[in-house]
C-alpha cells in the first residue's frame, strides 16, 4: 500500500487530498493559521493521514501547492504577497517537522497538473487552467508536462497587464488580470456599483459586508448595474484569455477557482469573446471550459507532483 498525501495552501482554508496507489480516496479542509503555517499544515497532513487510516511508513510523500513564487531547486517560497511570505524555507520546515519527502509546487500550477491528470484536461495534451480566486493563478501544460519557466517562476498569469496604468495589485505594478479579474476585485467591482447606484436591487439586499464575488452573477438578469458589473469583468478576463490562446494555442482553456462556479454564464461569453478575437480562431479553435475538480483540484495535483 502506498499512499501519497496533497495539500493546497489557501489564505482561508488548507485543502488536503490523500492518494492511494494513485488512486484519490479521501479530501478534506481546516483553516488556515497563518500565523504559524508550518504548524497548521504538519498537523492538518497527520489528520489526513490517520483520517484514512495510513500508517507514517505507507506514506511517500506529501505534496504541497502554495501561492506565489516557489523556488522548485530548494522548496523556499521566495514571494507569495497574498499570504505574506517572502523567503520562507517551506519545504525544508515541513521535512523536519514531518519526516517524510515533500515537493512543493505553486498552487495554480498544481492545480493544472490535478486538471490534466484526473479531471477536466485528461483528454487534452495541451492546457492553460486560469484560477479565479483571491489571486489570479495560472497552470501552463504542454505536451502533457507542466511548464514553469526559469526556476518555476513562470506561468504568472495573474500578473499579465491587461490596462497599461491600471489598478494597483498586489504585486506592485498596475493593470495586471488579477486586479481586475480576482474574486476580490470582483467584489470590489460590486460594491461600487452598489454605491454608485442606491436604486439598484444589489443595493437592496445586500449590505457591503455581505457582497461577494458572487452577487453581480445573481442580479445580473434583474439589475442593470450588476450586468455591467458582470460585463466588464468578463470583457477584461476574455482579453487576459485571448493573449494566453494566441500566444500557448492551448487546446483547452480551464476556469477554476470561486468564480468558475457561474458555469456557463461565465464560459459563454468568454468563448464567444476569445472565438470573435483570437488570431486564426477558425484554425486551431481553442474550447473554454470550466474545471472540473473544485477546490479540490490543486491539494490532487499537489499530491500529483509524486506520480
Ligand atoms: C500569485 C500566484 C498564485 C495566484 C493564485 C497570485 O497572486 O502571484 O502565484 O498562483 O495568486 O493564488
Amino acid at each position: 500500500m502506498s499512499y501519497i498525501l496533497g495539500i493546497d495552501i489557501g489564505g482561508t482554508f488548507l485543502k488536503g487530498e490523500v492518494l492511494k496507489d494513485g488512486s484519490p480516496v479521501s479530501g478534506s479542509e481546516t483553516p488556515t493559521d497563518l500565523s504559524d503555517l508550518a504548524g497548521c499544515v504538519e498537523a492538518f497532513a497527520e489528520k489526513l493521514a490517520m483520517g484514512c487510516g495510513a500508517r507514517f511508513s505507507e506514506i511517500s510523500g506529501v505534496g504541497i501547492g502554495c501561492p506565489g513564487v516557489i523556488d522548485d531547486g530548494t522548496g523556499t517560497v521566495v514571494r507569495a504577497a497574498n499570504l505574506g511570505l517572502e523567503n520562507y524555507p517551506l519545504r525544508a520546515e515541513l521535512e523536519k517537522r514531518l519526516g517524510l519527502p515533500v515537493k512543493i509546487g505553486n498552487d495554480a500550477n498544481c492545480a493544472a497538473l490535478g486538471e490534466a491528470a484526473f479531471g477536466a484536461g485528461k483528454d487534452v495534451k495541451n492546457s492553460i487552467l486560469v484560477t479565479l480566486g483571491t489571486g489570479v493563478g495560472g497552470g501552463i501544460v504542454i505536451d502533457g508536462k507542466l511548464f514553469t519557466g526559469n526556476r518555476g517562476a513562470g506561468a504568472e498569469i495573474g500578473h499579465m497587464v491587461i490596462e497599461k496604468d491600471g489598478e494597483k495589485c498586489t504585486c506592485g505594478r498596475r493593470g495586471c488580470l488579477e486586479a481586475y479579474c480576482s474574486a476580490s476585485a470582483l467584489t470590489r467591482a460590486t460594491r461600487e456599483a452598489m454605491e454608485n447606484d442606491t436604486s439598484s436591487a444589489m443595493w437592496r439586499t445586500y449590505t457591503h459586508s455581505d457582497c461577494d464575488g458572487r452577487t453581480a452573477f445573481e442580479y445580473m438578469d434583474s439589475d442593470p448595474s450588476a450586468k455591467r458589473v458582470v460585463d466588464t469583468y468578463i470583457n477584461r478576463l476574455a482579453c487576459g484569455l485571448v493573449n494566453l490562446a494566441n500566444i500557448f494555442r492551448p487546446q483547452v482553456i480551464l476556469i477554476g477557482g470561486g468564480v468558475s462556479a457561474q458555469g456557463t454564464r461565465l464560459t459563454a461569453p468568454l468563448q464567444r469573446i476569445v472565438d470573435g478575437e483570437m488570431f486564426a480562431a477558425e484554425y486551431a479553435p481553442v474550447e473554454i471550459r470550466c474545471a472540473s475538480l473544485g477546490n479540490r483540484a490543486g491539494a490532487l495535483g499537489a499530491a500529483a507532483l509524486f506520480l
